[in-house]
């Protein structure tokens, strides 16, 4: 790929932004020497005014999603995307949510523009867990558990049953939910569907890959080994 186009997709600019950067001197390889538009470098030897490049395509991020953010590319409030480099929007191929966090959910939420890896994740043939802590609004009764792993709950206007899923009960109001698929505000119909109501609702976990002590807010690029993490269980 021509390095303009390279460095334009990677939301730097526009491919006319990108000319003039080169005509600056700004785009330098590792040691400090002018590189020029057609020139055939390896990603890793690129600079911007001295900085690395942001990954290529294939990046994958875990954000700690704050209360009050929507997952959404357009809203009226504040979106995931407003909590990372401004120009993370401007690539292409685009970074997408996998999956979603309602509004009111905080946790681990992954962001990628590897469509493959989303789909993969997301899909319920990978078995990728996720486990939530829920704060209900009314004490657990001590049938919930059987009723979440017996594979036939419905939730309403669903035409399948939901997979089993784990509860762990923590205190008579908290608990953790580990499911295997991802329904539209699953965990919320779940406890809806056994009469309680979720008042806080935070993803712990993707697979194997924890949040740590990542404060809300903040986001970290994933490496192959935290990938793969996500697919070691959990
Ligand atoms: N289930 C929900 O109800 N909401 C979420 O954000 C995630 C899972």
């Amino acid at each position: 790929m021509k390095l303009v186009k390279l460095i334009a997709n990677l939301g730097y600019g526009s491919r006319k932004d990108v000319q003039w950067m080169f005509r600056a001197g700004r785009i330098t390889d590792a040691g400090g020497g002018v590189l020029y538009a057609d020139d055939k470098v390896e990603h890793a030897n690129i600079r911007l005014d001295g900085e690395p490049l942001d990954p290529p395509a294939g990046m994958v991020l875990m954000l700690h999603k704050p209360l009050g953010v929507t997952c959404s590319r357009k809203d009226g409030g504040r979106v995931v995307y407003d909590l990372l480099p401004p120009r993370y929007r401007m690539r292409d191929p685009a970074l997408s949510t996998v999956g979603r966090l309602d509004r009111d959910t905080s946790g681990l939420l992954l962001i990628t523009d590897d469509g493959a890896l989303l789909h993969r994740i997301i899909s319920p043939r990978s078995h990728v867990p996720k486990v939530y802590e829920v704060t209900l609004a009314n004490d657990l009764r001590g049938d919930e558990a059987a009723a979440f792993a017996s594979g036939t709950l419905m939730l309403e206007s669903e035409t399948t049953p939901l997979l089993p899923a784990e509860l762990d009960v923590l205190e008579p109001r908290k608990a953790r939910l580990t499911l295997h698929e991802g329904r539209y505000h699953q965990v919320r119909r779940m406890f809806a569907a056994v009469g309680n109501h979720v008042e806080a609702l935070h993803r712990v976990s993707v697979g194997g890959l924890g949040l740590g002590e990542l404060p809300a807010g903040e986001w970290r690029m994933l490496g192959e080994g935290d990938v793969a993490s996500i697919f070691g269980g959990g």
